[in-house]
């Protein structure tokens, strides 16, 4: 699909890289020679990617430990890597974080668990590598991964979804005021594309929901569900170096299911009070190292 060195002489920065999409994406980027920075939480999760990708592609790949609810740590990160390797050329905001409650429920710890990742954190790492950018009059690009329900809003992830909706705002006010700077700002809105993370906190298995993944792909007009393939080529695609004159854009990738079926989640009006406490169980239990 993609000319082979497409992407040699890229440096790139995945936040949340180590896994998931972040890591599919990490993949298909390094697969097309681009110089990878994973960031995360967990050191060692993102250090034996970047093995990875060094074993299996033959580039550099850089692991840099990262809670990007930190300003202070951002801007440190950021710093390291034009110091210690040189200007990125490209961001992807792929950190998030996510679980399923009833928005009563939610404490303001829970809320804010949510939105300092995805809102205020990507702002952070967003407008530290734009800084950066700007100050050197060099050429970026951002990548924000969002999610369908930026159009749709959704049930029981209301902190996801005002938050996901605020980096589809980012994305096209930063088309506008940093495009003349040569700094350009994309989005991909995903549908469900099973990574363990999202799974583990969005459809526990609890009683009832066990063929939900089933129903979404019956459902799907394309009869399946996204894969990592899929958001690598479109993010290799809205990258591409000279891709230069795609701005402000938010792509759904979805096989057409919010088309077809709208926001997701609302078959969670009809859990009980112990689903729910289930549920939280799961997600919980998710998240123990
Ligand atoms: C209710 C919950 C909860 C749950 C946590 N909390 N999980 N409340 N139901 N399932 C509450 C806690 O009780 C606590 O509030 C507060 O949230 C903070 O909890 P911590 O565990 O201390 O938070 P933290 O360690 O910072 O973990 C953040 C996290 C976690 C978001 C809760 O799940 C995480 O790190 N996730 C990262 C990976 C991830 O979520 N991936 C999926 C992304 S999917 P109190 O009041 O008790 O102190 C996505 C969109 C996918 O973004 C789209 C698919 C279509």
């Amino acid at each position: 699909m993609f000319q082979a060195n497409l992407y040699a002489g890229q440096r790139i920065l995945i936040t949340g890289g180590g896994t998931g999409l972040g890591w599919a994406m990490a993949r298909k980027l390094a697969s097309l020679g681009a110089e990878i920075h994973l960031c995360g939480r967990r050191l060692a999760v993102v250090e034996d990617a970047a093995a990875r990708l060094q074993a299996d592609f033959g580039v550099d790949a850089f692991a840099h430990a990262l809670d990007i609810r930190s300003p202070d740590a951002v801007q440190h990160t950021v710093d390291h890597i034009w110091q210690q390797h040189g200007a990125l050329t490209a961001l992807v905001n792929n950190a998030a974080g996510n679980f399923v409650s009833r928005t009563e429920d939610l404490s303001v710890n829970g809320f804010h668990a949510i939105s300092d990742i995805v809102f205020r954190g990507t702002f952070y790492v967003t407008q530290a590598v734009g800084r950066k950018w700007i100050a050197q009059g060099r050429a970026g690009a951002v990548l924000s991964i969002v999610v369908t329900w930026v159009d749709t809003g959704a049930p029981f992830v209301v902190p996801s979804a005002m938050s996901k909706a605020g980096l589809d705002a980012m994305t096209k006010s930063l088309a506008v005021e940093w495009g003349p700077k040569r700094i350009r700002c994309n989005a991909i809105a995903p549908g469900v594309i099973p990574t363990q993370g999202a799974s583990s906190r969005l459809r526990p298995s609890i009683a009832g929901n066990e063929d939900s993944v089933d129903r979404r792909q019956a459902d799907n007009p394309m009869r399946r569900l996204g894969t990592g393939e899929d958001i690598g080529n479109l993010a290799a695609f809205m990258l591409a170096p000279d891709n230069t004159w795609l701005n402000g854009q938010t792509i759904t990738l979805d096989g057409g299911d919010a088309l077809a079926n709208g926001a997701y989640f609302t078959e969670y009006q009809y859990w009980s009070d112990a689903d729910w406490a289930q549920a939280k169980q799961h997600a919980i239990s998710a998240n123990r190292p």
